[in-house]
């Protein structure tokens, strides 16, 4: 299914724009509008990822994080080993610097992420592992981390991410301390303990490889229908997005995200990034350009997509050639802050408008 695009009213808008700033400005080079500007106008978020380091050392960061985006998600600052370090000893201060950084710029928080297999903290892994903490103390664990988390941060963070990456690429539920201590059930407890903490607050499961029909993407449906018919409150499916150029585009996005449309659910593209096999040239570059055109395509021709976030916006701190060797580049500004082919199609893609 392909959204009806205005490519002419989306060149016109952008040309008004550019005609305005530069009646103001006539010597300067006239600026373009942001991509929070554009998607704005879409009724869309778009965020980023934000590395707290970088935020805190570095500022052509800072500036390209306030210009560009109207959302922010902690890459990792929300995450359990760093909010709980030591059992019952909380650490919020880095994420809290993210969160009055988002207000001091006007930007949304995604909250990433409350119960996730990795990232755990070593007191708890090691308590599972050598006995000294039994399912139910871990249960209890579980309810008294989601509930203070989300409580932190009530009020501040539009959507959750409560579950993450619970499924195998074969639709089975994955293997972690959580389902064999607590069973499947402990997905839908995480989700009625932060409602309580916070019932405004949008949440939502989340995972990647999960852009299209797939084994994967049809276990959340059918696990979000289940939920959703007990009154679980789950109310979102956020789709990662780390793709490669080098898999090819997956099929059927649109489709896919349409489903969870009608199941009545919001839906949002969490962590996109495009990856190639290094070093990138200008034929590699079009192609991620193309991924990233038709990632957002997808979320704007579905009515519940409301956020499209990046993981990530500059090659400079990118994760991926610290995990995947010889791969990178798979952002939409290059390590000095030039935007790329994908920057330039998200800008062109954004002004098309829904
Ligand atoms: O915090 C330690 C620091 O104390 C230490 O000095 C340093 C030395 O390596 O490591 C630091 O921890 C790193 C952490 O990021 C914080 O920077 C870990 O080594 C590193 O493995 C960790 O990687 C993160 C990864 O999640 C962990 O699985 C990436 O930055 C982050 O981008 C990535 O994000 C995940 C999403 O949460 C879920 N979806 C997939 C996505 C990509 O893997």
């Amino acid at each position: 299914m392909t959204r009806l695009r205005t490519p002419l009213a989306a060149v016109a808008l952008l040309s008004a724009t550019l005609m305005v700033t530069g009646t103001q400005a006539a010597s300067a080079a006239p600026e373009k509008p942001s991509l929070r500007q554009l998607a704005g106008r879409a009724d869309l978020l778009v965020g980023t990822a934000v590395d707290m380091s970088a935020l805190a050392d570095d500022t052509a960061y800072r500036k390209t994080t306030a210009k560009d985006f109207s959302s922010v998600t902690a890459e990792n600052v929300m995450k359990w080993e760093a909010v709980e370090p030591e059992r019952g000893v909380y650490d919020w201060s880095k994420a809290d610097d993210l969160i009055r950084f988002a207000r001091d710029n006007g930007q949304a928080v995604r909250g990433h992420t409350l119960l996730w297999h990795s990232q755990l903290p070593q007191w708890l892994t090691s308590g599972v592992a050598d006995g000294s903490i039994d399912s139910d103390e871990l249960r209890g664990i579980l309810k008294n981390h989601i509930t203070t988390q989300v409580k932190h941060f009530k009020g501040k963070i539009y959507q959750w991410d409560v579950v993450n990456e619970v499924f195998n690429e074969d639709g089975t539920l994955r293997e972690s301390i959580w389902l064999q201590k607590l069973g499947p059930s402990y997905i839908a407890d995480a989700f009625r303990w932060a409602h309580a903490a916070d019932p405004k607050a949008k949440l939502f499961v989340n995972d990647y490889n999960v852009e299209g029909i797939n084994a994967k993407s049809t276990a959340y449906y059918e696990l979000a229908k289940q939920l959703r018919a007990e009154g679980v409150p789950v109310q979102g499916f956020g789709i990662q997005g780390h793709l490669g150029i080098q898999y090819g585009f997956p099929g059927d996005v649109a489709a896919n995200l349409k489903r969870f449309d009608d199941l009545g659910m919001e839906t949002a593209f969490t962590e996109v990034d495009v990856r190639m096999i290094l070093p990138a040239d200008d034929t590699k570059l079009a192609r991620q350009a193309d991924d990233y055109r038709r990632l957002l395509d997808a979320c704007l021709a579905t009515a519940g997509c409301k956020s499209f976030t990046v993981w990530g916006h500059t090659d400079k701190y990118s994760w991926i050639p610290g995990v995947f060797s010889g791969e990178g580049a798979a952002n939409l500004l290059d390590e000095n802050y030039a935007p790329k082919p994908a920057y330039v199609a998200v800008r062109e893609e954004l002004a098309s408008g829904r």
